[in-house]
């Protein structure tokens, strides 16, 4: 009985997962549109062919199920989803936007993370090994998509920084490194 209500708990995670990463399948080609460097961007198209890895990998447990993957909305996401997309509104300078951007995928990263650790322990707990090691690669890759946007984010923030600095007259040359344009980027 216990077992039972366990198992409907790792299921209905999992929908709730498989639905986050379809949305962000949809998200993230906006995310790289809306990025001015060029190493951002880069990033934000490799993690788009790994969620689809990721989705992937989610039906193939589903299959294993014998369960329907679909049947749950994941509001989180569509939240974050949603904050992403107000970000992208914003009349920001490229290197100022390119922060605020990662600052938006990172909080799904993280959510994304939180989901993937609750899954596995719960495929541990129910025995699952087949799809512990399924699980297992996908949360390493979320990590490692994290890591990436920090890093990117080191680099570029202090861009932010020294765009500020500089007379508003003064053609932002010095603001992004990959792209030299002054405009500011406006996706959404
Ligand atoms: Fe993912």
């Amino acid at each position: 009985m216990q077992n039972d209500s366990l198992r409907a708990l790792y299921i209905d995670e999992l929908r709730d997962l498989y639905n986050a990463e379809t949305q962000l399948v949809k998200a993230l080609p906006k995310m790289a549109k809306a990025a001015s460097n060029d190493q951002l961007r880069e990033a934000f198209e490799d993690h788009l062919r790994q969620t689809s890895e990721h989705v992937s990998r989610l039906e193939q447990i589903f299959d294993q199920l014998d369960e329907k993957p679909s049947g749950k909305k994941c509001l989180g996401m569509e939240g974050l989803v949603k904050e992403g997309s107000e970000t992208m509104g914003e009349d920001y300078a490229e290197a100022v936007m390119d922060s605020a951007i990662i600052g938006a995928a990172q909080r799904v990263e993280h959510y994304e993370m939180a989901g993937y650790g609750t899954v596995r322990a719960l495929a541990e707990l129910l025995g699952e090994n087949d799809h512990i090691s399924l699980l297992e690669q996908t949360l390493e890759e979320e990590k490692q998509a994290d890591e990436k946007l920090t890093e990117l984010a080191q680099e570029i923030a202090p861009q932010a920084l020294e765009g500020n600095e500089s007379d508003e007259s003064m053609p932002a040359s010095k603001v992004g490194r990959s792209t030299s344009k002054t405009k500011t980027k406006k996706v959404a």
